[in-house]
């Protein structure tokens, strides 16, 4: 079975992009942001962005195209003793990360339809009927209904293959997002709030950075590898498709400085409907972007209008998204065993939506997932990869990248210095502060919930 191959250079990037673009960027990004302190955070963030995350998905790039392998098959050629079991590791994080991320995208569709049927205004009568509204899409038969509908996009896709699927839907599916975006951005402009939001957003004060850096520093690199699709072989089994030797460096920088310029628009949006509503970022958590969104959405001009757009532009960037992680487990079955690639596709689908049920019935299931997977998981196969290429693959490595490129001089050397140290340094710290942060959750309010049992 000959191996597909992207059938242009835009294929790839915007796929790329496409996965890079997400939940992460439009419902992670302004919570923490707003968590963490506004500008301050957006500015450690940004800097984050540059040293770490590029850097790293340099690395995810060149295991790809080296191998032209998934992440197991990849890890299996290039490494010998226990670095041979890396890729299982991503295997396993993609599977737990698609279960709960389909269904928050889920949700996101279940708020285009009310859009479409209802509008916003019932959940602006109060607090109480906003949150209510929240409660009755997040869990219960709705919510199920809507995993399974996005799941079967995803699996849709996929099953197209790589050339008529992903390509084909990331080339429609990434312009629309920047459009809409750009629209929701101008339309945010125009709030009265607009002036109060940028403040907020815009003038970063050291004092905050200084002051809360202990929480600071691990949410942006955290953020910063789970907004680019690190650490689960995602740009390791993208890569894998590159036909022709491209300038890696290059495609790379296109990616990330794409992906950040989406997040900060993504602050331009949200933080002035925030503001015209009278409401204070970051208060909440997951559901928080729902409830005050559509308390926002009901209180501005075209607010239905502008609400439905809004869902519907996230749910796309979930779906472009999702698409790249089931791509890494179908491409695994497929290399590995053999697997036609609708089978594969199609098997994989059923098994990610059983997992992710458990969400669907209770909000505590989202947690427990969300926290294991995205702080430790996700965090630890990146802090593995990056010791064994920095390590123990460097010189292959470094070679990678000049194919496409020419002679690095220093600058492969710098980099491979970037990975061996403060990558590996920034992560092994997000690592442990992860492992704390869940064995809290465990003993705490799984605990609790246990015990209410
Ligand atoms: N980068 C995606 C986002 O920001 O929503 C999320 C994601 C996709 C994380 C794929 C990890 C991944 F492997």
């Amino acid at each position: 079975m000959v191996r597909e191959t992207w059938a242009t250079r835009v294929g790839f990037i915007l796929a790329a992009v496409g996965s890079a673009v997400g939940l992460g960027n439009i419902w992670r990004f302004p919570f923490i942001t707003g968590q963490e302190g506004g500008s301050a955070f957006l500015l450690v963030y940004l800097a984050f962005i540059a040293l770490i995350g590029f850097p790293a998905l340099l690395v995810e790039f060149v295991v790809g195209r080296r191998t032209e392998l998934n992440p197991v098959g990849a890890l299996q050629e290039l490494g010998s003793g226990a670095w041979r079991y890396v890729g299982y590791l991503f295997v396993v994080t993609g599977f737990i990360i698609l279960s709960y991320y389909s269904v928050v995208a889920g949700w996101f569709l279940r708020y285009t339809v009310i859009g479409v049927t209802d509008g916003y205004t019932a959940s602006a009568a109060s607090p109480d009927a906003a949150e209510a509204l929240f409660g009755s899409v997040a869990t219960g038969l709705d919510s199920l209904l809507f995993h399974a509908l996005f799941m079967v996009l995803v699996v849709a896709i996929i099953a197209a293959g790589i050339r008529s699927g992903i390509e084909v839907a990331v080339k429609v599916m990434v312009p629309a997002i920047i459009v809409l975006l750009i629209g929701l951005a101008a339309y945010g402009f125009t709030l009265d709030a607009s002036a109060e939001a940028y403040a907020y957003y815009l003038s970063p004060d050291f004092g905050v950075i200084a002051e809360n850096w202990t929480s600071i520093l691990p949410a942006a690199a955290g953020q910063a590898f789970f907004t680019l699709s690190l650490g689960m072989g995602v740009m390791i089994t993208y890569a894998s498709y590159l036909g022709e030797d491209r300038n890696l460096a290059e495609d790379a920088g296109i990616i990330v400085g794409l992906d950040t310029a989406i997040a900060v628009i993504v602050g331009f949006v949200v933080f002035p409907f925030l503001f015209a509503a009278g409401l204070t970022p970051g208060d909440g958590g997951a559901g928080e972007i729902f409830v005050s969104l559509t308390a926002a959405f009901a209180e501005i001009p075209a607010g239905r209008v502008i609400g439905t757009v809004f869902f519907a532009m996230v749910g796309i960037a979930a779906l472009s998204s999702a698409i790249s992680i089931l791509e890494v487990l179908a491409s695994y079955l497929m290399d590995e065993f053999g697997v036609d690639r609708v089978p594969a596709a199609a098997g994989l689908g059923v098994a990610v939506f059983v997992l992710g049920v458990p969400v669907t019935v209770d909000l505590v299931f989202l947690d427990l997932l969300d926290l294991f997977a995205d702080s430790i998981l996700l965090v630890l196969g990146a802090l593995l990869l990056a010791l064994f290429v920095g390590w123990v693959a460097s010189d292959a490595a470094r070679e990678e990248l000049e194919i496409g490129i020419g002679d690095l001089g220093g600058l492969g050397e710098a980099w491979i210095w970037v990975v061996r140290i403060p990558v590996v340094v920034v992560v092994a710290v997000s690592l442990y502060l992860g492992v704390v942060e869940y064995a809290e959750f465990l003993t705490e309010d799984f605990a609790d919930w246990l015990a209410a049992r």
